[in-house]
């Protein structure tokens, strides 16, 4: 595919709905079409034609070209960090406002929750999620995943909650069944109520950096969807959380992201996380 085909793409989104994907990395972006195409047997021609004729498709289309990869506490050792040296650092406030940017079927959303509600600050915490495709909202919403496929979702668990590499003399043993049932039967992990009722989730695009919950964030996590963005696009996104955190707020990006490129006046890095510096 040509960087022409893939202008003709970006062009037809464009010009037909509010979505702009002209700074999305185009590997990526390459990829989703080619696959596209061969899933609805058109070529590019055809595809283009549906996108201005069919909006049904082209919201489909939208949904089908982001990726939307996650698991219940992805890279644990990044979870054992933001438990020890951020929200550490935060348990004395009164209220903690959590934002999940790009949080797709909520496995992310529901990790935290879970550490939260371990550490004691489950119910002084605000928890907000947005993405851009809503049925990635409408599953995350329900909080309920396949069993066999996740096994490793126990293994994480485990790695987080049970295993404290911060102190190694302290062992807990947490039950699967405070947070979630396992139905091996039917071949489902059901989050349990008090957690999938616990987050405000909504739908944003964050290439147009409008911050639509209104309110400003002790802790945005935007993990793996940086970078989907060409350098640009990140740069415009990361002054958006600087904006709309609160002063010495953090910003967790995932494990293959980081602030390079951004001016370093504008956050501390700590360890493998980012606070807002302010004068
Ligand atoms: C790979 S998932 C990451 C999920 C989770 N944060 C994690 O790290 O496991 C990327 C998510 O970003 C969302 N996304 C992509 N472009 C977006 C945009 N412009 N605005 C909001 N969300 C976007 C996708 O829909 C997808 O659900």
């Amino acid at each position: 595919m040509e960087v022409s085909d893939l202008g003709l793409f970006i062009d037809a989104i464009k010009g037909n709905s509010s979505y702009d994907f002209s700074n999305y990395s185009d590997k990526s972006l390459k990829r989703r079409i080619e696959r596209l195409l061969v899933e609805n047997k058109v070529n590019l021609k055809g595809l283009v034609h549906k996108l201005r004729k069919d909006k049904e498709f082209l919201e489909q289309v939208v949904k089908d070209v982001t990726v939307n990869t996650t698991e219940l506490f992805r890279d644990p050792e990044a979870w054992q960090e933001i438990r020890h040296r951020i929200v550490n650092k935060l348990k004395d406030k009164e209220s903690i406002n959590i934002w999940h940017a790009g949080c797709s079927t909520g496995q992310e959303v529901y990790s935290f929750a879970i550490m939260l509600n371990e550490m004691g600050l489950f119910n002084k915490c605000n928890i907000y999620a947005s993405d851009l495709n809503t049925d990635v909202i409408d599953f995350a919403k329900k909080g309920e995943y396949k069993y066999r496929f996740n096994l490793n979702y126990l293994s994480n668990f485990d790695q987080v909650l049970k295993e404290n590499t911060y102190n190694y003399s302290e062992v807990v043993d947490v039950e699967y069944e405070k947070y979630f049932t396992i139905d091996k039967k039917t071949d489902k992990i059901q989050m349990k109520r008090f957690l999938i009722e616990k987050p405000i989730y909504k739908k944003m695009d964050l290439v147009k950096c409008e911050n639509t919950f209104l309110i400003p964030f002790d802790i945005i996590l935007c993990r793996n969807v940086l970078i989907y963005f060409n350098l640009g696009l990140q740069n415009k996104v990361i002054d958006f959380f600087h904006k709309n955190l609160k002063t010495n707020g953090f910003l967790v990006l995932g494990k293959h992201e980081s602030l390079l490129g951004y001016p370093e006046n504008k956050f501390d890095k700590k360890g493998k996380f980012y606070r807002r510096k302010d004068a």
